[in-house]
């Protein structure tokens, strides 16, 4: 028989689905589970919210219950811990392929920090691969080490040293797609504003405190020795404790990285994402046998605090408040507020105590006076924000917040005085600044200010006529955004919401490579002229980091606020959630801003009642005035 015939039949009898191994022999040596002491737990502070809270709300009609009971660390650990399903909800971005590459390093912690952020911050964000892999220096056929990574991305180590000047972070996977093949670090334009970073990570060497880690916090990073029978491994249906252990006979080519999302003590294993694609193992899942190919000789990493960047955020939050990655766990709310005398204050509330303080001053007194409140997003501009509000001559004003000087400074003015409604802002998937507002003669008008650019372009033809109002409602979906697209042009769609004079309002879209919009569904009842909507997408039912986000809009009308939800992905059309009365005579004016934000799946709303007071209400399955923000307006 010929040598390829051989060859061949081996590879079959193999099994179809067998995969080359790919390894990612780690250097410098794995550390020792037994140099690193038990963690002490009474220093680690605890998750602000347990992954049992979250997203307990996202079906209003159905609430769902949370079943899982995280609270207290000396509580007894359940016999398994499951991150692609706690408590129903999957936290866990879809297994990878490193190719014929040796990185699986780089691969465990980019899924490290990806599962952490959609733990800590309920957003997905899915991260690059190649932006830790090439970033830090290496070629296809170096190997790598768990630690080594996260000191690079902490920026623990001479970042310097790999042309990056600030701390490395993680790209977003678009600002710099994965190839397997050795290519030098070439990344986005933009991609300071694109990282998300890391604070410190937690060496754990002990195989409890591996699995309180597990059941508190989020996955750890494991190394193992990587055995010839590891690639053939594949579920058993007819064996529920099926799981993969070294044969005892076939030959090791080094050791591999991964992920480890749980643990099953029922079947005495780890539960492992692996990085060999989705075709291998479980889904690229894998069980791994307790103490099995030296995985519980070596230390595991965990990792908290991570503060996700202003492009992933970018979603979720419209109006004059945001959420940035300031403060001790990076939640903090940035809110912009007007007042005839005082001129526009920047005021933040701390995401850890819920307090309110003055940041600074973008104008002061009548020096220019705006209609209403600004609307503040983050960029990708070295994560500076920028805010923009209409003016009594009928512009729009620009400012950028320099997050290195701290300072506001006034940029562009545009709109050929003819701009009379509110504006939408978002930064689009191409990095550019889009605002959408209505014009005095009835139309609906595009703005475009491209990447580091001062000049505003009025886009035509106009969006439509026959508008009575625009709010802060635009918002760069994910809808059509394709995440794996190599050549990371994919642009999602653009969608925004206006009021139609009709008693509607009116949904409007386009596709993010197109100019032309599109009408869509027209929905409400009563809706007055001048009510100003105000949308963001949502973090809800989803499955994962590529699940299109549905839709949630507030309005005021009559003095109560509508809330209404647009769910394209489940077929729904536009239906009202609640209806929310104030208690105040004359009652809520305006609508200033909607966020969802770190909170479990909470949503924040900033309102203006007829009389003037500003008011902060959370949803946590129904809306709630938390408090009035009296004093440092
Ligand atoms: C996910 O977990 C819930 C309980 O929290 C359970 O009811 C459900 O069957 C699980 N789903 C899957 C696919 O295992
Ligand atoms: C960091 O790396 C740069 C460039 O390789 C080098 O010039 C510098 O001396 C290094 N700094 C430290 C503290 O090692
Ligand atoms: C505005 O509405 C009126 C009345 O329905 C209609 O005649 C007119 O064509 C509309 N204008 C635009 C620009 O759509
Ligand atoms: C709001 O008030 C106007 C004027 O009274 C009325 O026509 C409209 O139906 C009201 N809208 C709702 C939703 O009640």
């Amino acid at each position: 028989m010929a040598l390829v015939e051989l060859l061949l039949l081996s590879f079959l009898a193999s099994g179809v689905d067998a995969v080359p191994p790919r390894r990612g022999v780690s250097w410098p040596a794995p550390v020792p589970a037994s140099s690193v002491p038990p963690i002490e737990w009474s220093a680690i502070g605890s998750l602000i919210y347990k992954p049992s809270e979250s997203f307990s709300h996202q079906n209003t009609a159905d609430k769902k219950v949370a079943t899982a009971n995280i609270n207290s660390v000396s509580a007894p650990l359940p016999p398994v811990v499951d991150w692609r399903n706690r408590s129903g909800i999957n936290f866990i971005t879809t297994p990878q392929d490193q190719g014929a590459c040796q990185s699986c390093w780089a691969f465990a912690v980019t899924a490290l920090i990806e599962s952490q952020v959609r733990i800590e911050h309920s957003v997905w964000s899915k991260r690059s691969e190649a932006d830790v892999h090439d970033g830090i220096g290496a070629i296809c056929e170096t190997t790598g080490s768990a630690e080594e990574t996260l000191q690079y991305v902490a920026g623990n180590t001479n970042s310097s040293a790999h042309g990056v000047s600030e701390k490395p972070g993680i790209a977003d996977w678009s600002c710099d797609p994965y190839e397997a093949v050795t290519t030098p670090h070439a990344h986005c334009s933009d991609r300071s504003g694109r990282t998300t970073h890391i604070g410190n990570f937690q060496a754990i060497g002990e195989v409890e405190d591996q699995k309180k880690w597990l059941y508190e916090y989020g996955p750890i990073v494991a190394t193992f020795i990587l055995y010839d029978n590891f690639g053939e491994w594949k579920p058993d249906p007819t064996n529920p404790h099926h799981v993969y252990a070294w044969d005892g006979t076939s030959g090791n080519t080094g050791n591999h990285i991964a992920l480890i999302v749980g643990y099953d003590d029922e079947r005495g294993a780890w539960i492992m994402k692996n990085s060999w694609g989705k075709g291998w193992g479980d889904d690229g899942f894998v069980y791994f046998a307790y103490d099995n190919a030296n995985i519980d000789m070596w230390v595991k990493y965990g990792l908290r605090n991570v503060n996700p960047d202003p492009w992933t955020r970018r979603r979720h939050q419209s109006g004059n408040m945001m959420q940035s990655g300031n403060g001790e766990t990076h939640r903090n709310f940035e809110l912009l507020l007007s007042d005839p005398a005082k001129g526009i204050r920047h005021i933040s509330r701390d995401g850890d105590t819920s307090q309110w303080g003055v940041v600074s001053q973008l104008t002061s007194g009548d020096a220019l006076v705006i209609r209403g409140q600004p609307s503040i997003i983050g960029t990708s501009m070295n994560r500076d924000f920028h805010a923009v509000a209409v003016t009594e001559g009928n512009n729009i004003q620009q400012w950028a917040y320099s997050q290195s000087s701290k300072t506001w400074s006034q940029l562009s003015s545009f709109g050929q005085s003819k701009v009379d409604g509110f504006p939408g802002i978002v930064q689009s998937d191409d990095s550019s600044l889009i605002v959408v507002v209505k014009h005095t003669d009835g139309t609906l008008n595009e703005y475009r200010q491209e990447a580091n650019s001062v000049a505003w372009t009025l886009i035509q033809p106009p969006i439509a006529g026959n508008i009575t109002q625009s709010g802060a409602s635009l918002v760069q979906s994910n809808i059509g955004f394709d995440m794996y697209d190599r050549s990371g042009i994919s642009q999602g769609r653009l969608y925004t919401v206006a009021t139609r004079g009709d008693g509607k309002m009116q949904t409007f879209w386009r596709e993010g490579s197109s100019k032309a919009w599109q009408e869509g569904d027209g929905f409400g009842e009563g809706i007055p002229d001048d009510a100003v909507p105000v949308m963001i997408q949502d973090n809800f039912d989803t499955i994962d980091e590529t699940s299109a986000c549905g839709f949630q809009l507030a309005v005021a009308v009559n003095g109560s606020v509508e809330h209404w939800r647009w769910r394209p992905q489940m077929g729904e059309k536009w239906e009202m959630v609640q209806k929310v009365a104030s208690d105040k005579e004359g009652g809520i004016k305006q609508v200033w801003s909607l966020v969802q934000g770190s909170f479990a799946g909470k949503m924040h709303m900033i309102t203006e009642s007829v009389d003037g007071v500003i008011e902060y209400w959370e949803w946590d399955g129904k809306w709630a005035l938390v408090e009035k923000i009296t004093g440092l307006r």
